[in-house]
């Protein structure tokens, strides 16, 4: 078993080497789709735990010859973006069977956040005036992520974080296992958006406020915006046909 920890987080080090066991005892399950994923608290602080779903042979030839597992990259990537854009990294382990991954975890610290920009873009209670400065300040934080070249490539309602105050909204990032960390330019920032299954009056607001952080005309930039995302619906509704469900 490969187990690595962040150097500021040594004294978990008998915590994070028996993780295996913290985690099948918690029964707070805070996602069950493809990965598992609990808290696990210990001495007074509260940790989140990611168990990947161990991939099909020919991802664990992948996972052992050309690409870092999801679990390291999760790790790695986190510990790139850095403090107050997502939950810091704590550790990750790999466990090997005859060189193939098998099982991995990402133990992260949990952040605390009072809703995920889901039911902003998708829940009709949301409250309008809400929803607007909820947007605009998301609008904020996406182009301070892409001022940095930090480009999420699955940036999906339930990936993004919110903790709501004293009026200001604070955002994280999470699921960071696809990142790029690169100059970006006016097109990868504006198909960044498409994942968001975000309404024409969303993107609108949205749109507003990015335009007028990149200086250039909304009526220019939204269009193109709402092009990107009705292409990635098109091909996801494409390929969950062609799954047939
Ligand atoms: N560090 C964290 N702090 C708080 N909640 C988290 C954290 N990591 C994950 N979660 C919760 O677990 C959910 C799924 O996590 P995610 O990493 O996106 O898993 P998946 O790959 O299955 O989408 C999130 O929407 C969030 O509710
Ligand atoms: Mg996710």
């Amino acid at each position: 078993m490969k187990v690595v920890i962040n150097s500021k987080y040594q004294s978990l080090a008998v915590f994070i080497e028996n993780i295996e066991s913290y985690f099948e005892s918690s029964e707070d399950i805070l996602y069950d789709q493809r990965n598992l994923i609990k808290g696990v608290s210990y001495q007074g602080q509260d940790y989140v735990v990611k168990k990947f779903k161990i991939p099909n042979v020919i991802n664990r030839i992948v996972y052992r010859y050309f690409r870092p597992s999801k679990a390291k990259r999760s790790y790695d990537y986190s510990l790139k973006i850095g403090e107050g854009i997502c939950p810091e990294p704590i550790a990750y382990i790999e466990d090997r069977v005859r060189g193939l991954l098998g099982k991995s975890y990402y133990i992260s610290r949990r952040y605390s956040y009072d809703f995920t920009i889901r039911p902003v873009l998708l829940d009709n209670n949301f409250e309008k005036v809400l929803r607007d400065q909820v947007l605009t300040s998301f609008a904020d934080f996406t182009f301070s992520l892409h001022e940095k070249g930090i480009l999420h490539r699955d940036y999906s309602y339930g990936n993004i974080l919110i903790k709501h105050q004293q009026g200001q909204f604070e955002f994280n990032i999470i699921d960071v296992n696809r990142m790029q960390f690169r100059m970006l330019s006016l097109n990868d920032r504006l198909e960044n958006f498409a994942r968001l299954s975000a309404d024409d009056d969303a993107m609108q607001v949205i749109m507003t406020r990015y335009a007028k952080l990149v200086n250039k005309p909304v009526n220019q930039l939204l269009p193109v915006a709402n092009a990107f995302r009705d292409e990635f619906m098109r091909k996801r509704k494409l390929k969950k046909k062609l799954r047939g469900r």
